[in-house]
């Protein structure tokens, strides 16, 4: 009960915080995504119900995971976003394939997908997946972050909204993140500002829910993303969140 509560707390002050986003609606592409080809590194395993359901398993993780019980309801409390400031950070279109990591239920992914060749949603929590298999047109992969189950360099595009401070191992994140990303290419990561007094709020929400969520300043996830050998800055911050960019250079190896 003391659970629940903290978590709905948490997504109450979250919603609040973001009162004023504009809601578009996802992509009218009905068709159904085929599996990828995708170049999985050689360690991938399968695993052979969830294939079933078409969301490609990279191992199993049987830990208890928040998010397994919020996906019947995240998107009915969190709407999707207006594509228009991620499809401008992105530059987008590209023809090339683009990893919302930490991409949940699909929510921000599905109203990027007209403008990307491809799309792969990686998250840990596999009824999360679900929720992004059952829009059609995304490529579900449950992976964790900080050890993606992606050859070198594959994504033209990353990103990563609202998760960053989930992600247990945040240096092994951004250093799969960089890892995985094209020469030439962006990610950008939208988090939490935990320089915003709502944002201190949600933290605390999220402490008591026992999420184990660790905020990381604008900052410093600009100096991680330096230190992978991006070229990384904020772009822009409003009252609850912060954009963070970083380009791949497209001549060295990071
Ligand atoms: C707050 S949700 C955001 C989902 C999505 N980005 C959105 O904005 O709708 C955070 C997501 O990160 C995922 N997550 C947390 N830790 C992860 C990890 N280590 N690897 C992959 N996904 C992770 C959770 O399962 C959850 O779906």
């Amino acid at each position: 009960m003391y659970w629940l509560a903290s978590h709905l707390c948490a997504i109450a002050l979250r919603r609040a915080a973001s009162a004023g986003c504009c809601i578009t609606s996802r992509s009218s592409d009905a068709a159904e995504a085929r599996m990828p080809s995708l170049p999985f590194s050689k360690d991938l395993r399968f695993d052979a119900p969830a294939q079933r359901c078409r969301v490609i398993v990279t191992k199993r993780m049987n830990m208890f995971n928040h998010f397994d019980i919020l996906a019947p309801v995240y998107e009915w409390v969190i709407s999707p976003p207006d594509p228009t400031r991620l499809k401008t950070l992105l530059r987008l279109p590209t023809d090339g394939w683009l990893l919302d990591a930490g991409g949940g239920t699909g929510r921000v992914a599905a109203t990027l997908r007209p403008f990307v060749g491809g799309l792969v949603v990686g998250d840990q929590s596999l009824r999360m997946l679900r929720r992004a298999y059952e829009k059609r047109t995304l490529h579900p992969v449950r992976a964790q972050v900080q050890r993606l189950p992606f050859v070198d360099g594959f994504f033209s595009r990353i990103l990563v909204v609202d998760a960053l401070h989930h992600f247990s191992d945040q240096s092994a994140a951004v250093r799969e993140l960089a890892r995985v990303l094209a020469p030439g290419g962006r990610l950008v990561i939208e988090e939490p500002d935990i320089h915003r007094p709502a944002v201190k709020l949600v933290a605390l929400a999220e402490r008591m829910a026992l999420m184990g969520s660790t905020f990381l300043a604008p900052e410093v996830v600009r100096d991680m993303l330096a230190a992978q050998g991006l070229r990384a800055c904020i772009v822009e911050r409003d009252r609850f969140s912060a954009w963070i960019v970083a380009d791949k250079p497209s001549g060295g190896s990071q």
